[in-house]
């Protein structure tokens, strides 16, 4: 037996080596094709995506901010209105609502979706509120049937941020497939990656989708070329992604399950600590994109792992209302405490559907050695 010395905090090329040569067969085939913009690839995927999440329709864009800026665009959101949303996110988050000229109104999240919180999302609804975009953080549903009940009551679209939740359900429901429209991002690391930058919205709305197709490439009319009915952008993803993206989308829910098992390793190992665990609400089906673990000495812990060979990363440590760009929308520090407690507790360890046992073992032996020293 060899002892773990090194404990990466994702590991791409353990995927890559198990299907690499299929993902390079296809690659290759958009390379002889020569068709390496639109064509039956991106058309593919849209339609394998779409099925996969139960919606009518997807639209491929290339990147996840591009997924959340269409899709704001697409409802009409523009300058003077306002888009409710969460600070403990990436910044993509708000700064798609920037993008399209709107306002980020940002409530709390609750400690165990870490996603926003129903009754903080009532309070802020204003006569000016044009769109609702809840975070699917680390892999896990919020409380999305509660943020949708509400939405509909005052008549308000959801944008579901599930570009950390591919396949995620809420009873039995995917992620994405709940609000008007799901944005998924395929950055590399993301439990759905390409090869490079990519991203999805996916809506019941043939209307929405339209519009969305419109924003994604020049504002361009679908069935004439060079007549532009808006001003939109260059979202378009190119094909080897979606080809490559088309080899792993079958492959998805076998990692899911294999990182659920790896975080149950975790979960039992971890039980008897001071650390807390991720917990998961009544019916969801966590995909387990991070495993944060939280800790009031976070920093420690993280500076005590790293020693041990161990990576681990920060979901995140500046939550967006408290960032520079961004204050101006917020209350300032103490205005979100869940948010702010978040921000200096969480510590993502290791996750991938390949990570040993082995490893998870001394990633747990080393933080109960850290847990009892600090
Ligand atoms: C929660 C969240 N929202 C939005 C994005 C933006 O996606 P992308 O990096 O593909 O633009 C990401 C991913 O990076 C994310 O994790």
């Amino acid at each position: 037996m060899t002892t773990v010395t090194r404990v990466p905090f994702v590991e791409l090329q353990a995927q890559y080596s198990t299907i690499g040569a299929e993902i390079e067969a296809r690659v290759l085939e958009v390379l002889r094709n020569a068709q390496y913009i639109g064509g039956p690839e991106v058309a593919g995927l849209e339609a394998e995506f779409a099925a996969y999440c139960g919606t009518a329709e997807a639209i491929a864009v290339n990147s996840g901010t591009a997924a959340l800026h269409v899709a704001l665009l697409a409802l009409g959101v523009g300058p003077g209105d306002e888009v409710i949303t969460v600070a403990h996110t990436f910044v993509a988050t708000a700064e798609a609502v920037v993008q399209a000229g709107a306002t980020p109104v940002f409530v709390d999240i609750e400690p165990v979706t870490m996603g926003m919180d129903p009754a903080q999302l009532e309070r802020a609804i204003t006569p000016r509120t044009r769109a609702i975009i809840p975070v699917h953080l680390y892999g896990q549903p919020a409380r999305i049937d509660e943020i949708q009940a509400i939405a509909e009551r005052h008549g308000i679209p959801v944008i579901e941020d599930a570009c950390q939740a591919h396949g995620a359900r809420l009873g039995g429901r995917r992620m994405g497939a709940f609000g008007t429209i799901g944005c998924f991002s395929f950055y590399p690391s993301k439990n759905l990656g390409a090869i490079g930058e990519g991203g999805i919205a996916v809506t019941d709305s043939p209307e929405l989708a339209s519009r969305m197709r419109l924003f994604r490439a020049h504002g361009e009319a679908e069935n004439q070329r060079y007549r532009h009915e808006v001003v939109g952008y260059n979202y378009r993803l190119p094909a080897i992604q979606a080809a490559a993206l088309r080899v792993k989308l079958p492959h998805l829910d076998g990692w899911s399950a294999q990182r659920r098992d790896r975080a149950r390793r975790y979960d039992e190992l971890l039980a008897d600590t001071e650390v807390v665990t991720p917990r998961v609400q009544p019916g969801a089906e966590h995909v387990y994109h991070l495993y944060p673990i939280r800790h009031p000495r976070r920093d420690g812990l993280q500076r005590g792992l790293a020693e041990a060979g161990i990576q681990t990363g920060i979901h995140y440590p500046i939550p967006v209302h408290l960032q520079t760009p961004y204050a101006q929308y917020g209350a300032g520090r103490g205005s979100l405490p869940q948010t702010e407690a978040a921000a200096a507790e969480v510590l993502s360890l290791p996750m991938y559907a390949e990570l040993r046992d082995d490893q998870i073992d001394h990633v747990v032996s080393t933080l109960q050695r850290l847990v009892q020293a600090l």
